[in-house]
C-alpha cells in the first residue's frame, strides 16, 4: 500500500483525514510538533480505525531533520496541513506566521526536489480570495490582498508551490477550505483548541456548555439578509474525504495540470445568526449571545463555487450545517465528560 505523509496529522483537519486514509488502507506517517495538538489523538485514531499511524514529533522548520526523514522513508504523497492558523494572532505576530508557515513549506519542497518525490497536497484557505464582490467564488477569481498575515501565508504558499512545481517533475494540488466545522461521528476526535478559540463553531459550543459566559455576534449591520456575515460552513469529514479524492487523483495521474486548485465548500452561504439558530435547534440549548461591534478584517460574505471540485475530484460535500452543529456539540460534551 502507498505511504502518505500527513504533516499536522494530530491537528483538527489532519486527524480526520488520517482516519479516512487509514480506513482506505493507506499507511500514514504523521509529522507534528504538537504545538497545537495532543499526542493522545493517536490513540483515538487507533480506536476509530483499528490502526495506529506512524508518528514522528518534529518541527518542519528544522531542515536537517526534514531531510533525514525523507532519506529514511519512502513517501508516495504528502498532505501538508501543519501550520499556524489564528488570524488575529497572525496580525499581532506576523513574523512568527511567515517563518512557521513558509519555512516549513520550503523545507518540504526542498526535500521533494532532492529526493525526486511526487504528489504534494497543500492546505490552502478561502482567505486567499480576500474581499470579493462576485459570488459564489470560483478558483479563477483574481485574488485580492488577504486580510491577514495568516491569509497571506496561504497565498504566498500557493505561489511557492506553483513556482516549484513549474521547474520540477512533480505534481501538486492546493485545496482552498471555506469554513470547516463539526467533528467525527464517534466524538473521539474533533477540534481541540489549546487556547481560547476565535472561530464561530467552537465559540458557540463553548458558550453553550458554559466554558464562556456569553458570546458576541460581530456586527449585524452588514449588507446581508439579517445583517450578519455570510460564510460557507463545511463539515470536517467532508473536507477529509476531499483529501482522499485529491490524493488519489495525483497518485493515479488523473490530474489535468501539474498544479491544480480546488475550492472545498458546500456552495451554500449561511449567516452567523442562521448558524446560531441551527445550533439551538439541534442541541435544544438557548445560546447566550449579544450583538456587538464588527470584527476588524472580517469579509462581509463569501461562499464557494464548488463545480470544479464536484466534476474533477468527483467529490461533493454531503453533510449539512445541522450535522456540523450536532457533531460539534457531541464532541464538546464528550470533552466535558472526559477532558483527558
Ligand atoms: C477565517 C478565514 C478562513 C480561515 C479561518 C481560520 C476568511 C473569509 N476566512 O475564517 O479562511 O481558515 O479564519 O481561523 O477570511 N463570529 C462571531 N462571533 C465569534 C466568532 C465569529 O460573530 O465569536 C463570526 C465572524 O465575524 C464571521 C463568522 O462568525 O462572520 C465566522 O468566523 P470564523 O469562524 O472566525 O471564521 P472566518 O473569520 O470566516
Amino acid at each position: 500500500m502507498k505511504n502518505i505523509l500527513v504533516t499536522g496529522g494530530t491537528g483538527y483537519i489532519g486527524s480526520h483525514t488520517t482516519v479516512e486514509l487509514l480506513n482506505k488502507g493507506y499507511d500514514v506517517f504523521i509529522i507534528d510538533n504538537l504545538s497545537n495538538s495532543r499526542k493522545e489523538v493517536l490513540n483515538s485514531i487507533e480506536k476509530i480505525t483499528g490502526r495506529m499511524p506512524h508518528f514522528l514529533q518534529l518541527d518542519l522548520c528544522d531542515r536537517e531533520k526534514v531531510m533525514a526523514f525523507f532519506a529514511n522513508n519512502r513517501i508516495d504523497a504528502t498532505i501538508h496541513f501543519a501550520a499556524y492558523k489564528a488570524v488575529g494572532e497572525s496580525v499581532e505576530h506576523p513574523l512568527t506566521y511567515y517563518r512557521n508557515n513558509l519555512v516549513s513549506l520550503v523545507n518540504l519542497l526542498e526535500a521533494y526536489e532532492k529526493y525526486n518525490l511526487d504528489n504534494f497536497l497543500f492546505s490552502s484557505s478561502c482567505s486567499v480570495y480576500g474581499d470579493q464582490s462576485v459570488l459564489p467564488i470560483d478558483e479563477s477569481a483574481k485574488l485580492s490582498k488577504p486580510e491577514s498575515p495568516y491569509g497571506n501565508t496561504k497565498q504566498i504558499g500557493e505561489e511557492i508551490l506553483s513556482d516549484t512545481i513549474r521547474v520540477n517533475k512533480f505534481s501538486g494540488i492546493a485545496l482552498r477550505y471555506f469554513n470547516p466545522g463539526g467533528a467525527h461521528e464517534s466524538a473521539l476526535i474533533g477540534e481541540y483548541p489549546l487556547s481560547p478559540p476565535n472561530n464561530l463553531v467552537p465559540v458557540i459550543t463553548q458558550t453553550a456548555i458554559g466554558k464562556r459566559e456569553s458570546m458576541t455576534v460581530f456586527g449585524n449591520d452588514y449588507d446581508t439578509p439579517d445583517g450578519t456575515c455570510i460564510r460557507d460552513y463545511i463539515h470536517v469529514v467532508d473536507i477529509a474525504k476531499a483529501h482522499i479524492a485529491a490524493v488519489e487523483r495525483l497518485l493515479n495521474k488523473k490530474n489535468k495540470n501539474k498544479f491544480e486548485i480546488f475550492n472545498l465548500g458546500t456552495g451554500k452561504g449561511n449567516t452567523v445568526l442562521q448558524a446560531i439558530q441551527a445550533f439551538e435547534s439541534v442541541s435544544g440549548v438557548k445560546l447566550n449571545y449579544k450583538i456587538g461591534e464588527r470584527r476588524a478584517g472580517d469579509v462581509v460574505k463569501i461562499w464557494a463555487d464548488t463545480k470544479l471540485a464536484n466534476t474533477e475530484l468527483g467529490w461533493k460535500a454531503e453533510l449539512s450545517l445541522d450535522e456540523i452543529m450536532r457533531s460539534a456539540w457531541k464532541w464538546e460534551n464528550q470533552l466535558m465528560n472526559d477532558p483527558s
